[in-house]
């Protein structure tokens, strides 16, 4: 696991923008195509803005770029809290991804459904090959779950299905989700986090002892791949190492 402290989320999301533009040149001089999970919450909004202008805009092939979600609140697309929205807004739309290159997780039927058919396009693309997904982008929440991997949920035990659907009781809404394993078979995965809010559990969950059930985000251990984490210096401001 590799640590990557910034002063801010503006210099954390300078520094992730350059990192992930060189690993994207790096992957694409030995395959067609780079395939990207992002993340939704509000976190990775700054690095989505920062990646449509110069030098990224030209600098990455995005027609090259096939995106997915890590997440979806199974909510309307025109919702604000669907993260496929924000992510067009923020970057798709502005820099010019063909549609074809872009995976949603569907809001628009069952959740049961759309997570099935989900799974199908996901092995369609990785049946053949030993990763799964080129880069996985993930945020942690305060609680310390990533993805919709909620502390105390069934679902943070899931060992076989790469996408889930359930009601999440909390928040009074489905969500579909990556679970652990499809995302633990990618070739990278970086998880971004800051503000102080999130401190001791980032310490908890970079430090602690194992304890998925309540540290989902601990679940996430690359078999083959990297792990990269980003962090601001007031995350980052209990941690040890
Ligand atoms: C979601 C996300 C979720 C998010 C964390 C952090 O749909 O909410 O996928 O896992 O990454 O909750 O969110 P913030 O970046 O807003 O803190």
């Amino acid at each position: 696991m590799e640590l990557h402290i910034a002063k801010n989320t503006q210099e954390l999301s300078e520094n992730l923008a350059a990192w992930i533009s060189n690993y994207i040149q790096e992957v694409l001089q030995d395959q067609p195509i780079f395939t990207w999970a992002l993340s939704g919450g509000s976190t990775p909004k700054a690095l989505y803005t920062l990646l449509t202008k110069e030098p990224y805009k030209l600098m990455i092939p995005w027609n090259r770029i096939h995106f997915f979600w890590g997440d979806e609140r199974a909510v309307p697309f025109e919702d604000e809290r669907n993260n496929a929205r924000m992510a067009y807004e923020t970057l798709l739309d502005v820099v010019g991804v063909p549609s074809e290159n872009i995976n949603v997780m569907r809001t628009d039927i069952e959740p049961e459904a759309a997570a099935a058919e989900y799974e199908a396009i996901l092995k369609k693309y990785f049946e053949e090959g030993d990763t799964t997904f080129d880069l996985v982008l993930l945020g942690m929440g305060d609680d310390g779950h990533t993805l919709s991997l909620f502390p105390g949920l069934p679902i943070v035990h899931e060992k076989k299905a790469w996408v889930k659907a359930f009601f999440l009781k909390a928040q009074d809404m489905f969500r579909i989700t990556l679970t652990a394993p499809v995302v633990n078979e990618a070739a990278c995965v970086v998880f971004m986090a800051t503000g102080s809010g999130k401190a001791l559990t980032l310490k908890s969950v970079i430090e602690g002892d194992f304890d998925a059930e309540k540290y989902p985000s601990q679940l996430i251990r690359p078999q083959e791949g990297e792990l990269h984490w980003f962090v601001d210096e007031a995350a980052a401001g209990a941690l040890e190492m």
